[in-house]
């Protein structure tokens, strides 16, 4: 999968590469279940197929789709023969590109279209059968494209409260993201919800939607491995247990972005950042979602306009000092996150701590009145 999510941005001979590998029918199957996940639920009155022919040097394979009004567009596995409404041709290197391409790459010229390619018996039908092919296309169509919507739609549309909520969390994250959005990135994200019976999963899945060549894990205490598809992985583990976070990064990081919207204990909260901190990617993200309950003192906050050091806040705070350590005297060995954080971004509830390498030459230490003196300037404090 890592692979087949590069390949949208790679040249064609990484894409033939990658397909005499894994084979013609191996990477058509994975890009058809992605077709499927992204098409919208299609509104034609009556049932249409659709035949999308793939070719691949001297290789051609035919996929059919079954569009049904109101209902998830499907794959005809082994039906009788049916009437093909319209045939759509690409070979599979345009296929890797309009799902795991970015969106800016050109999007016309890269397929043939058969519209009707039999003439119906019964010519009575025809005004049904141009509506029906054309609402069935358009909801496929979807399918075929890189999807656009804002995560404020996309949080109503998977069940996340990030949005009108309590919250109003996707606006910074939409600023956040946007960056990030097109790559074949691996989000981690702490705490998957859910609960009275309900499996939760609604963040993975608007990050799965917004991050179209993502691989989206979410870790919870509870197994939600029911969840799993395609690009969405739910694992289990405590995240104060910090042996267990760094054995799960192990296997499944480095990661681009951890969000903690776990317990919001901040004991947990601390625990998991200087767990995980280490495991995101140079120029990757961590975020800290709800550090309100550093002003509660049930779940380990301080009471008072001035949170304490233990909780998330004065973990932020803290990292707005580490920037600064070059300026800090006496000079020591820098920590692990003043040697990485290149940017702490608060905002109401909510942070966004950048890794980078935080190595921006500052005044040197040794710098003293006379050497200010020696340079006819004042001292920076003046
Ligand atoms: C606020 S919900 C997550 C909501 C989800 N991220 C969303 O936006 O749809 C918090 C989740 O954290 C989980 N959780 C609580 N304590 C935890 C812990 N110590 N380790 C891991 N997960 C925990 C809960 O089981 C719950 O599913």
């Amino acid at each position: 999968m890592d692979r087949l999510l590069r390949a949208g941005t790679a040249a064609d001979a990484e894409i033939s590469l990658l397909v005499k590998e894994e084979g013609v029918d191996a990477v058509l199957d994975a890009l058809v279940d992605e077709v499927l996940y992204r098409a919208s639920v299609p509104a034609n009155p009556e049932p249409v197929h659709i035949a999308l022919d793939v070719t691949h040097d001297a290789e051609a394979r035919r996929v059919v789709f079954r569009c049904v009004g109101g209902e998830r567009i499907v794959r005809a596995e082994g039906e009788a023969p049916v009437e093909i409404c319209r045939e759509l041709g690409m070979t599979l290197t345009h296929l890797v590109r309009r799902i795991y391409g970015r969106p800016d790459q050109r999007r016309t010229g890269d397929f043939s279209d058969v519209f009707l390619p039999a003439r119906p018996d019964d010519l009575s039908r025809l005004p049904g059968l141009v509506v029906a092919t054309s609402l069935a296309s358009g909801a496929l169509m979807n399918g075929l494209t890189i999807p656009r919507d804002d995560l404020g739609a996309l949080c109503s549309s998977s069940g996340s409260d990030k949005w009108a909520s309590f919250h109003w969390y996707t606006g910074h994250y939409e600023r956040e993201f946007a960056p990030y959005r097109d790559e074949p990135v691996r989000i981690l994200e702490i705490g998957i919800g859910g609960f009275d019976g309900d499996l939760g999963g609604g963040s993975l899945r608007m990050w799965k939607r917004y991050f179209h060549r993502g691989q989206i894990f979410g870790l919870d205490l509870f197994d939600k491995s029911a969840l799993n598809e395609p690009r969405l992985t739910a694992l289990v583990c405590d995240q104060s247990d910090p042996a267990a976070l760094a054995a799960l990064a192990r296997e499944h990081g480095p990661f681009d972005i951890v969000i903690d919207d776990g317990s919001h204990e901040n004991q947990h909260v601390r625990i998991s950042f200087d767990a995980l901190f280490p495991f995101v990617r140079p120029g990757g993200l961590y975020v800290i979602e709800d550090m309100q309950t550093a002003y509660i003192p049930r779940m380990g906050g301080t009471e008072g306009p001035s949170a304490g050091p233990d909780t998330s806040i004065g973990l932020i705070k803290r990292l707005v000092d580490d920037l600064h350590y070059h300026e800090h005297s006496p000079a020591v060995a820098p920590t692990v996150t003043q040697r990485d954080v290149v940017g702490v971004r608060a905002y109401r509830n909510i942070a966004f701590v950048e890794k980078g390498t935080n190595g921006e030459v500052g005044i040197p230490p040794w710098m003293d009145d006379a050497a200010w003196a020696a340079l006819g300037a004042h001292t920076p404090t003046e």
